[in-house]
């Protein structure tokens, strides 16, 4: 089949590279795809979410799957855009339709849904500017650190976690009636805090049946020891050590399950990818969050682990038969490590020339924000590109890639060099 990604990340480079190795694969396009897609598929200069340019390139080049890597595409409804149309309602799509899409799109949304389904989760309410006097009290009645999410997406900046009760305050007032985070902070969400270790489990479903993928854990503070701004992840192990059998049959019990159940039982189609962001607190995992999509950098590391076939996946995935679907999994360990730009996640140089690639040996770098420009590859964005290494254990796999970074240079390169310190 012809297949195209959407998407430009280390996340769709890696989706292009496992697709790539399918029998079932024919022509593969990425769009708009990097310098890493673009030596393994034919790269289109496409937005994710201009859906007329995709259709026209649909119909171009004959394609018979899509795979949507990002959530605003799948947030905007570009599924629902496909099924409207005569001429590409055969199309498979692979991502949620914007309903359901709705459980990365509305953090509201995610927590009525776990509520009605009894999924274990942090205790909530929700405000407006209408009521902000009455999100004041609520402040007033939990303890410290004090968790505000804006309800809408918010490129992954939008929730606060503050110590102090008056700076709570000062920034419900800011999100609710100052709109610091535009539109996406009209509602806001106001959470217990919850202390535990955070990791990821990953779900593939066609809407009735599901399969578990590997777990991960990312790791999203740019500093070392977990400490400063938030970034998109600069890191990534799977499996997470700490999950054993037990604790992974209480996550399926517990959450997966109902979840998935819960899909069917509002009727909410679901053909795709359920990221859900877990924290364990004592020996229970409760959900911080759901997204409708892959980690990034999680999926450079639970896709090296995926030895079936993806394409066969998502060919049962479109068509309503994952239960027949057998998953094998590597047992090795796998872990990626972050480059980025020098000064990411604030501002940062775009353009610098990346060296050393070709002395990479027995690691495999996805490329996220870096680009082609005559013949060099540059630097195009802040996370920069992700080096994923295998071990018999995750120590062996972190320290095989730290070695290959080594051969690696741009101008103000960084990257954290504790990524697992916490295992
Ligand atoms: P989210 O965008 O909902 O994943 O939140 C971003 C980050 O904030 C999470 O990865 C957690 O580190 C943290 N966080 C979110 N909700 C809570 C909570 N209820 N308790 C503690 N930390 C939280
Ligand atoms: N690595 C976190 C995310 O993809 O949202």
């Amino acid at each position: 089949m012809n297949i195209l990604v959407l998407g430009s990340g280390g996340r769709e480079h890696t989706f292009a590279w496992k697709i790539a190795k399918s029998s079932h694969c024919e022509n593969l396009f990425v769009a708009p795809g990097n310098s890493g897609t673009k030596s393994i598929a034919t790269n289109l200069d496409i937005s994710v979410t201009d859906f007329e340019a995709i259709k026209e390139a649909v119909l171009e080049n004959n394609i018979d799957l899509v795979v949507v890597g990002p959530e605003d595409p799948l947030v905007q409804g570009v599924h629902d855009f496909f099924l409207e149309d005569q001429d590409l309602k055969n199309v498979a799509v692979i991502g949620p339709q914007k309903a359901a899409a709705e459980l990365e799109g509305s953090k509201e949304f995610a927590k009525e849904f776990m509520m009605r389904h009894k999924i274990p989760t942090a205790a909530y309410q929700s405000f407006t500017k209408d009521n902000v006097e009455e999100g004041y009290k609520f402040l007033e009645s939990l303890n410290a650190p004090y968790v505000l999410k804006a309800d809408g997406l918010a490129a992954g900046k939008g929730v606060l976690i503050l110590n102090d009760l008056e700076e709570a305050k000062t920034e419900l007032k800011n999100m609710l009636v100052d709109a610091k985070f535009g539109d996406a902070s009209t509602k806001v969400v106001i959470e217990e805090f919850l202390d535990g270790i955070e990791l990821s489990c990953f779900v593939l479903t066609d809407g009735k049946d599901y399969k578990i993928l590997p777990t991960a854990k990312d790791y999203k503070r740019i500093g070392e020891g977990d400490t400063g701004l938030n970034t998109g992840g600069m890191g990534a192990v799977s499996p997470v050590p700490f999950v054993t059998a037990d604790f992974l049959s209480i996550i399926e019990n517990q959450i997966v399950k109902p979840t998935v159940d819960g899909l069917q039982k509002d009727n909410l189609p679901y053909v795709g990818f359920i990221f859900i962001g877990l924290i364990k607190v004592g020996d229970y995992p409760k959900v911080i969050e759901y997204n409708v999509r892959m980690g990034d950098p999680e999926t450079e590391v639970v896709l090296p682990r995926l030895k079936t076939d993806l394409v066969a996946i998502f060919k049962a995935m479109a068509s309503g038969t994952l239960a027949d679907i057998k998953i094998e999994i590597d047992e090795r360990a796998a872990t990626t490590i972050m480059l980025v730009s020098g000064g990411y996640p604030e501002a940062y140089e775009k353009g610098k020339e990346i060296t050393g690639l070709e002395k990479v040996e027995d690691s495999i770098v996805f490329h996220a924000g870096a680009n082609d420009t005559d013949g060099k590859v540059v630097t195009s964005g802040g996370r920069v590109m992700a080096v994923t290494s295998y071990g018999d254990t995750y120590q062996e796999a972190i320290k095989k890639s730290y070695q290959n970074i080594e051969k690696l240079h741009f101008d103000k390169m960084y990257y954290r060099k504790d990524i697992g310190f916490d295992l």
